[in-house]
């Protein structure tokens, strides 16, 4: 398959990334950090790319369609973190993580399913987060952005049906990548987030790549508009 991964250069983006080429698809990895995207890319082309500036967007699709020869697959991984608690949370605050998680990811899919066929399988990245509320470490801007990729995955399941896309989404419970280094080093934190899951410990990068790939893959056929939890039995959804 010919699949675009956001967010390519860290944590879950890049254990997709590895995952993916290894299982011999033709990769396009996007990130804002060209540097890391560099490094993690490898052989695979790579275009730098900030999700929220919505000309980049466009620009940045245009050329992955042009390099793959049209595009089968796209995985969201961008996105980012906030902590602020609710009484300190401001509209900027929430401006700042709404422009990358929701319209960041909304962007992506729209451009991505310009250049796809029926047949094709998108993956977005939503959270344990949009589902409970929060109640790990991310504070309300970010629990209420999650929720809002759920949704997004929904209506864009709904919207690109028609044209025989698959859309779904994975929520992943509290994942040991850079994303959460500052909340779980707290020692508190981090016992207390890993006692809420029935294993009793956090998931792997790799674990969420896997659900990605499967959701993208043909194996999962059946399935859109679906929400994959991958926590550990955190939520049992
Ligand atoms: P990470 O911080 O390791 O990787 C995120 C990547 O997104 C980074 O490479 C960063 O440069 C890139 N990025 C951030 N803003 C961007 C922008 N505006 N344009 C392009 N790239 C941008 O984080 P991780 O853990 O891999 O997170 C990936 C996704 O998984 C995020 O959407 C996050 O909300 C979600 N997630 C993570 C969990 C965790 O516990 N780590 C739990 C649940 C969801």
């Amino acid at each position: 398959m010919r699949i675009v991964v956001t967010g390519a250069a860290s944590g879950i983006g890049a254990a997709t990334v590895r995952l993916l080429a290894a299982q011999g698809h033709q990769l396009v990895c996007m990130d804002r950090d060209a540097a890391a995207l560099e490094r993690v890319a490898g052989a695979q082309a790579a275009i730098p790319l900030d999700v929220s500036d919505e000309g980049a967007v466009i620009a940045a699709f245009r050329e992955a369609g042009e390099r793959l020869g049209g595009l089968d697959g796209l995985a969201t991984c961008a996105g980012i973190y906030e902590t602020t608690p609710f009484f300190e949370t401001t509209a900027e605050t929430f401006r700042k993580v709404h422009e990358v998680n929701v319209i960041g990811t909304f962007l992506c899919l729209r451009e991505a399913a310009r250049l796809m066929a029926p047949g094709s399988r998108i993956c977005t990245v939503g959270s344990v987060a949009g589902l409970r509320g929060g109640g790990l470490a991310g504070t309300v801007s970010y629990a209420s952005s999650k929720g809002a990729v759920l949704a997004m995955t929904k209506n864009a399941a709904r919207a690109l049906g028609e044209r025989g896309i698959a859309v779904n989404t994975v929520a992943p419970g509290m994942i040991e990548t850079p994303f959460v280094t500052q909340p779980l080093s707290d020692p508190d934190i981090r016992r207390r987030i890993e006692g809420m899951a029935i294993q009793n410990r956090l998931g792997t990068a790799e674990e969420i790549a896997q659900a990605i790939a499967w959701l993208l893959s043909p194996q999962s056929s059946f399935c859109t508009g679906m929400t994959l939890v991958a926590d550990g039995g955190m939520v049992m959804h």
